[in-house]
């Protein structure tokens, strides 16, 4: 067997798992162990920004920024994390800068900010009394808060962070793919790998770990997500009885290029861009008329289905338009400035954008209009964690010793409902950062536990238990099948009826799964076996997602039952806790809202107040 022994683990070679590996490798042995060259990750498909209160361009505060985040989350986001992330950033940008990252410029040399959906500040000429549709009606107005470069901006990160990790020593097990945690005793002591090119197994024991593998997105038919993102760490802890976070809020952008679901940008519309429905309408003029397309993700995806539904796709079909052209900026005076732009400006903004489209679409933006639908991109749920990254056991807030999660795969929760724009980058820089320097400390504290005899036997049954199966069904069919349920049955909108539908194909898929296996029964670079493992964790997640969803009766953010249109904060002002003990769907617990109150005339009052959220 091969063994290796580190203080800290980290799986996954995203931003999350990088900067924890920057930090924790500071302070005590450190491994990254990725099942990707970790410049393949998928912070590198990050187009647009990662926001910061920076106020380069105009006035803006990291109260501002907080205020916006939970508001964008409809309210299910808790404070105190929203308000770390919001403070922490603006450091987190400028550590970034320090270490390499060419961000784009303003012309006196400060670090560029654009505008993104649902972030804003107050409007300094507001008055309540202003006829409806004038600037001064407006409460709130867009701020310039995502620093970026061009709409690279994740895959700036990813390289800067990957850099820094090399100069400063850590160990990299590029291509070894996590297949199940060392639980004893209730703490987790290391995890076991495949080795992708050869199929050898790996056990790392570790006083830390860290599960940094990033979202599930590919559990629907259209994503931007990578092939890569199964959820791996989610599901493996998930199946060792540690619950999981708001499955249920999983976020739909609004502009994915139609059909594939690759991205196009955000910052497409915060530099100006429009959507069109079929009749040529700037729709979201009538869902959000302050903001229009710079509302919050879900509304904009809401926006499209309705369109959609009521017949004003474009010919009659399931998408819509994007268009960046200048003169479309220029007519609806859009502009980050409000002053024209040309097609010049547009090409350096978003070169990759204009790339993708002409690539994907056949599509010139700097000449046409872009068709677009929404795409299921990110995962607001998964490993429920404190400000440190530490994985809570269950809802009464105690911690799983030594297992930690930061990024998507984890559930801080700053995002809520729904996440911002640009918060994703800005969570995996702040919460990994910290991450790092929790399990560190913690590792640097206690020796080594003690492992189980054959701490891979388990896999290694699995392994051949699949190898062995003849292939009654082609894998991929019941892939297929479970991505089209779910973008079907459980996407932007939800009912009980497809709820349960989904809920019963997957009980069906499931079994199937049970009983097929693969034609390659190799051991170089049997990715098939590795495809198969992941479709498992997928699955299990979009169980856990699906009965989430049906237990959850309102509509909150990104999640829209039908059968439940409204908010109902008696009921359901909580986070949902998924635990996979016992038959189907599991327990399912709550846990409040971190909610902060502040004294206000002598008495304790919220500070973030719920309200409707309008935009
Ligand atoms: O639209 C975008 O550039 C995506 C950014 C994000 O998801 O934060």
């Amino acid at each position: 067997m091969n063994y290796h022994r580190f203080d800290c683990i980290i799986v996954g070679s995203g931003g999350a798992g990088l900067m924890a590996a920057l930090e924790a490798s500071k302070l005590a042995g450190t491994a990254v162990v990725s099942k990707l060259y970790p410049t393949r990750s998928h912070t590198g498909a990050a187009q647009g920004g990662i926001a910061a209160a920076l106020a380069n361009l105009e006035d803006d505060t990291w109260e501002n920024h907080a205020y916006d985040t939970i508001k964008g989350g409809d309210f299910l986001v808790d404070q105190t994390a929203a308000e770390v992330l919001c403070r922490e950033a603006v450091e987190c940008i400028y550590d970034l800068e320090h270490m390499g990252l060419p961000f784009d410029r303003t012309p006196d040399g400060r670090i560029s900010q654009r505008r993104f959906g649902g972030h804003t500040k107050p409007n300094p000429v507001y008055d309540p009394a202003a006829p409806a549709g004038t600037e001064a009606a407006k409460p709130r107005i867009p701020v310039k808060r995502a620093c970026h470069s061009a709409d690279r901006t994740g895959h700036m990160i990813l390289q800067t962070l990957y850099q820094q990790c090399i100069k400063q020593g850590v160990t990299f097990f590029d291509e070894f793919h996590m297949l199940d945690l060392i639980m004893v005793e209730g703490e987790c002591r290391g995890i076991v790998a495949i080795e992708i090119a050869t199929s050898e197994l790996h056990v790392f024991h570790a006083k830390s770990v860290l599960l940094a593998t990033g979202g599930f997105g590919r559990m629907f038919k259209v994503s931007s997500n990578a092939f890569a993102l199964t959820g791996d760490g989610p599901a493996i802890a998930y199946r060792h009885g540690i619950p999981l976070e708001d499955m249920e809020f999983y976020q739909f952008h609004p502009t994915g290029i139609y059909r594939l679901g690759i991205l196009l940008s955000e910052a497409c519309r915060g530099d100006g861009g429009v959507m069109f429905n079929g009749e040529g309408e700037r729709f979201m003029e009538k869902y959000a008329p302050n903001l229009k397309d710079l509302a919050s993700r879900d509304v904009c995806s809401r926006s499209i289905y309705q369109e959609v539904r009521a017949g004003r796709g474009v010919g009659g079909k399931d998408y819509v338009y994007l268009d960046i052209r200048a003169e479309t900026i220029n007519k609806y005076k859009t502009s980050p400035t409000g002053e024209p732009v040309d097609s010049a400006w547009v090409s350096k903004r978003l070169p990759d954008i204009i790339d993708f489209a002409r690539t994907y679409l056949g599509v010139d933006p700097i000449h046409e209009p872009m068709p677009i639908q929404p795409t299921a991109h990110y995962a607001m749920g998964g490993l429920p964690t404190d400000v440190h990254g530490r994985v809570l056991r269950d809802e009464s807030g105690a911690f799983i010793a030594g297992l930690y999660s930061a990024g998507e795969s984890a559930c801080v929760s700053v995002h809520g409902a729904n996440r911002l724009g640009t918060n994703s980058l800005v969570d995996l820089v702040v919460f990994g950062r910290r991450t790092g320097r929790e399990m560190a400390r913690f590792a640097l504290d206690r020796p080594f536990q003690s492992l189980p005899p054959k701490p891979e036997a388990y896999v290694k049954a699995e392994i051949e238990a699949v190898l062995a199966r003849p292939r009654v069904e082609p894998w991929v069919k019941i892939r297929d099948e479970m991505q089209r349920t779910m973008m079907d049955e459980c996407g932007v909108f939800r009912t009980a009826d497809t709820l349960t539908k989904a809920r019963d194909v997957l009980v069906d898929l499931q079994n199937r799964y049970r009983s097929t296996g693969v034609q390659d029964k190799g051991t170089v670079f049997n990715t098939g076996l590795l495809e198969v493992l992941e479709l498992g964790c997928l699955l299990d997640l979009a169980q856990a997602t699906v009965a989430s969803a049906l237990a959850r009766k309102e509509s909150r953010g990104a999640h829209s039952r039908e059968d439940f249109p409204t908010r109902d904060d008696s009921q359901f002002f909580r986070h949902t806790f998924i635990f996979k003990d016992g038959e189907y769907p599991g327990r399912i617990g709550y846990k409040d809202v971190d909610v902060i109150l502040r004294q206000v005339d002598g008495r304790m009052e919220p500070k973030y107040p719920l309200e409707i959220r309008k935009y």
